[in-house]
């Protein structure tokens, strides 16, 4: 059975394509998802991928993961920067975290230059687009072979 990985997308992330696009890129939510469920079946990984708006419910689906031992990617978006309830929820989880961002914080503006997230994860990959996503599965599935 194909190993499930949750892919949590933070808050504005479902505006893609029209939002800020000499940023973000021209390719939309629905490129995003279909790239990365592509990439994952590619891979023998089955992709749950999620977006929203409000930090309670990424709290809840980092609790999922962390009771159901998933792994997770994540672009935490905004939240990246900021929330120490997410940072908490990161820091329960027990399989591999990979930190996502399309564009590269760290070549932006100063408050995007810190996150939160970063000390509970295994990884971040971040200013390469939506390919941000396809080398997190890339890594994700090396990681997992490499434990199995
Ligand atoms: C982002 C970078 C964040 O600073 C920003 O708030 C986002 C998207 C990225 O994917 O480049 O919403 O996480």
């Amino acid at each position: 059975m194909a190993q499930r990985v949750l892919v949590i997308n933070g808050p504005n992330l479902n505006r893609l394509g029209s939002r800020e696009p000499e940023i973000y890129g021209t390719l939309s939510y629905s490129d995003l998802t279909s790239a990365v469920l592509e990439k994952a079946l590619e891979l023998g990984l089955e992709a749950d991928i999620r977006q929203s708006n409000s930090e309670s419910e990424i709290i809840d689906w980092l609790h999922l993961a962390a009771e159901s031992k998933l792994p997770v990617i994540m672009n935490p978006a905004a939240f990246t920067h900021y929330s120490y309830a997410i940072a908490d929820a990161c820091a329960m989880l027990v399989e591999p975290l990979i930190e996502v961002h399309i564009s590269n914080p760290g070549a932006r503006e100063e408050f995007r230059h810190h996150s939160v997230v970063t000390p509970s994860a295994t990884g971040v990959i971040a200013g390469f687009g939506v390919d941000s996503y396809l080398l997190a599965l890339h890594a994700l599935s090396r990681l997992l072979l490499s434990k199995a």
